[in-house]
């Protein structure tokens, strides 16, 4: 049994370190590695009140996130305007050479956002024959094993053409694996629709493709090709259901959306412009997105609500400011009106009721319910604008805003001295060690101004891979402990990017915390670090103090040439650790971060409480490397494990290497 107070006069000597936070959870380090750990628990000194919305999720298109991503939509560039000059994504269909020939088409718009059509000419096309076109989806079309497929396509012919079209889904080494068909295409514009329903014996694959056939000589123009697969909550225009769990699981309580740079645009021409992401996606026209690939906003506003929706959470609106990522701007003022207008029209679309201008138009786009909003957000990391502009346009957004919806709590993007902003969003892209040494961050931040958002934060390496290793998962988890202790003044949190296509040439920005291809997705360890972290939180912050945490060195860059090392090499702490607690139920939750490849044998007191019962839960993420990690074939080698823990007033606990551990112990 470890002594009580397990201070030897030797360890003593090597205390280096010691932060005590404003808040009651208290590290005291030492250097050495021997020394006794000791984690002692007061479980009635309540140091913080949880924020109900601590943690949440942040999404922007970016790594194919909705198209080839979260939108379940399988057809690639439906609307043909990808590409100016070539058809990509899709092909002619012909068996005998020169039987036809496909083109993109701008003389037969259907409407002012349907302005660009494919024209199949199928010249030479009979029953022995067939002439059509094929999609390749994003990075393949995903077919699975009775599992039925709804397709849909604008089709007009130059004469009125009564032979059957055939819709099929067939895989790229010839098998038909579901197939149906239309028939009387006129000489105007129409709107087919078809399913599709694959048999119980095939396998599932993404090497596939949509066609249409065509079997009797003739012109032929298509527009909005589109292929549905079942949705999460049979949502017509839905999402994808495995992505959508994978969400549902972490337990969120909040989605900042559009963006990211996504809301902002490239430049003025393309900044994120919701009233052309509403209606039937037949009139939304798209828009070149951010990061290098056009955005179809078949996801538009109105399903960032229903995708909040779905997963019973509030969203945080980011509305465009009037800067774009050229660096382009409104200045405040007349100019900036447009804006503001759009911003308060967006607000209304979304919680106005039927009565109101746009909360009639979102009725009549088909949710009659407003939506819950409590906090929008002002733009996008406006500390890029070295211009100052944003001080002028933050306040003439806040005053308009506050003036209509009092209510509102406002998000600033940085430091602004026009107006005392509700809360600040702050961003942190780090390496691993950096969290880890400066889990600290928030203990002593003034809580005089305005809350805190930290609306994109992520460990990151700088390997080009989609999604974070185990080390990154340890760095994450780090810093979580210092922005829960620290929850009076963080109302928000949420990772970012969170997801990416790992197909070749389909993410822009690496480590993200969800990865998949057309077929299935996989959790990241940063994504099951968070999950636990979502899921194991009380509502109050108790007291803790750690004495014994052994300090391990700081892997810092090389110094600058012709400067020298720094006297002392610089440290970090080995162990990062929070507790809350259900006032409720009793329930404490203790995290512990070992960032150390050694187990951390610890001594826990607990204070004030006694126990509800004589067992705990543990669960633990860990690795037997740091750069162990999650792909899309091994997509649970880094996943929670949960096992029972016998639990007195003082007991032992041997925190294993590279891992993070929550232990539940139920009090009363
Ligand atoms: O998350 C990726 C990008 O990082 C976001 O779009 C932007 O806000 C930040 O710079």
């Amino acid at each position: 049994m470890m002594p009580k107070f397990p201070y030897t006069l030797a360890a003593l000597c090597m205390l280096v370190a010691s932060a005590t936070t404003s808040y009651g959870q208290t590290t005291t380090a030492v250097s050495a590695t021997n020394t006794p750990i000791v984690l002692k628990i007061d479980a009635n000194k309540i140091v913080a009140h949880v924020s109900p919305t601590l943690y949440g999720l942040m999404t922007e298109e970016i790594n194919h996130s909705y198209d080839g991503g979260l939108y379940a939509e399988l057809i690639q560039n439906r609307i043909f305007k990808d590409d100016d000059k070539q058809p990509v994504h899709w092909s002619l269909i012909q068996r005998t050479e020169d039987s036809g020939s496909i083109t993109l088409d701008d003389s037969q718009p259907i409407n002012d956002s349907l302005t660009v059509c494919l024209k199949l000419k199928a010249d030479n096309a009979s029953v022995n024959n067939p002439v059509g076109i094929a999609n390749d989806g994003y990075w393949g079309i995903p077919v699975k094993p009775k599992t039925t497929y709804q397709a849909s396509f604008y089709i007009k012919s130059k004469s009125d053409y009564d032979a059957p079209i055939i819709v099929r889904l067939k895989s790229n080494d010839g098998k038909i694996l579901a197939q149906a068909q239309v028939t009387h295409i006129s000489k105007s514009w129409k709107k087919y629709a078809v399913s599709l329903t694959t048999d119980a014996g095939i396998i599932p694959s993404a090497n596939n493709k949509l066609t249409i056939l065509i079997q009797k000589p003739g012109t032929f123009w298509f527009n909005l090709v589109s292929l549905f697969p079942p949705t999460y909550n049979n949502r017509p225009n839905g999402n994808r259901i495995d992505i959508m769990q994978k969400m549902a699981d972490l337990h969120p309580t909040f989605l900042r959306c559009p963006g990211g740079n996504y809301v902002e645009g490239n430049s003025m021409a393309t900044f994120y412009n919701w009233k052309k992401t509403i209606h039937d996606i037949s009139l939304r026209p798209g828009h070149p997105g951010t990061w290098k690939y056009r955005s179809s906003d078949g996801l538009g506003i109105l399903e960032f609500m229903e995708w909040c929706e779905d997963l019973h959470i509030q969203p945080v609106l980011a509305v465009f400011a009037g800067y774009a990522l050229n660096k382009e701007h409104v200045v405040a003022g007349p100019g900036l009106d447009r804006y503001v207008n759009d911003a308060l029209d967006e607000i209304e679309y979304i919680t106005g009721d039927a009565k109101t201008t746009w909360g009639a138009q979102r009725v009549a786009d088909g949710h009659p319910k407003p939506f819950q909003l409590t906090y929008v957000e002002i733009g996008n990391e406006d500390f890029f604008d070295k211009s100052g502009s944003y001080d002028g346009r933050y306040a003439q957004f806040h005053d308009a805003i506050k003036a209509k919806y009092p209510k509102l709590q406002l998000i600033a993007t940085t430091k602004v001295s026009s107006r005392i902003p509700d809360v600040l969003d702050e961003h942190f892209y780090r390496k691993p060690q950096d969290f880890e040494k400066d889990t600290h961050h928030y203990d002593n931040y003034s809580r005089s101004g305005p809350k805190v958002f930290v609306g994109e934060w992520a460990a990151r390496i700088t390997d080009k891979v989609p999604t974070p290793d185990m080390n990154c998962a340890l760095g994450d988890a780090a810093w979580m402990t210092g922005m829960e202790r620290n929850t009076d003044l963080i109302v928000m949190a949420s990772y970012a990017p969170m997801f990416v296509n790992i197909n070749p040439g389909a993410m822009q920005w690496r480590i993200n915390m969800i990865g998949y291809d057309a077929l299935t997705s996989y959790g990241s360890p940063s994504y099951y670090a968070q999950q636990m972290f979502y899921q194991n939180l009380g509502d109050v912050v108790v007291g803790a103090q750690l004495d014994g945490n052994p300090d391990i060195p700081y892997p810092a860059p090389a110094p600058k040439p012709g400067t020298d090392p720094p006297a002392t090499p610089p440290v970090m702490p080995a162990l990062s650790y929070v507790i809350t607690k259900d006032s409720k139920t009793g329930l404490l939750y203790l995290k512990m971060v070992n960032i150390t490849g050694s187990t951390q044998n610890i001594l826990i007191k607990l204070k004030g409480v006694a126990l509800a019962t004589t067992h705990g839960t543990v669960i633990t993420l860990a690795a037997s490397k740091p750069d162990d990690t999650n792909t899309i074939t091994d997509p649970l080698k880094i996943a929670p494990a949960t096992t029972k823990i016998a639990l007195a007033a003082e007991f032992n606990y041997k925190f294993a290497p590279y891992a993070i551990t929550v232990i539940q112990i139920p009090t009363k």
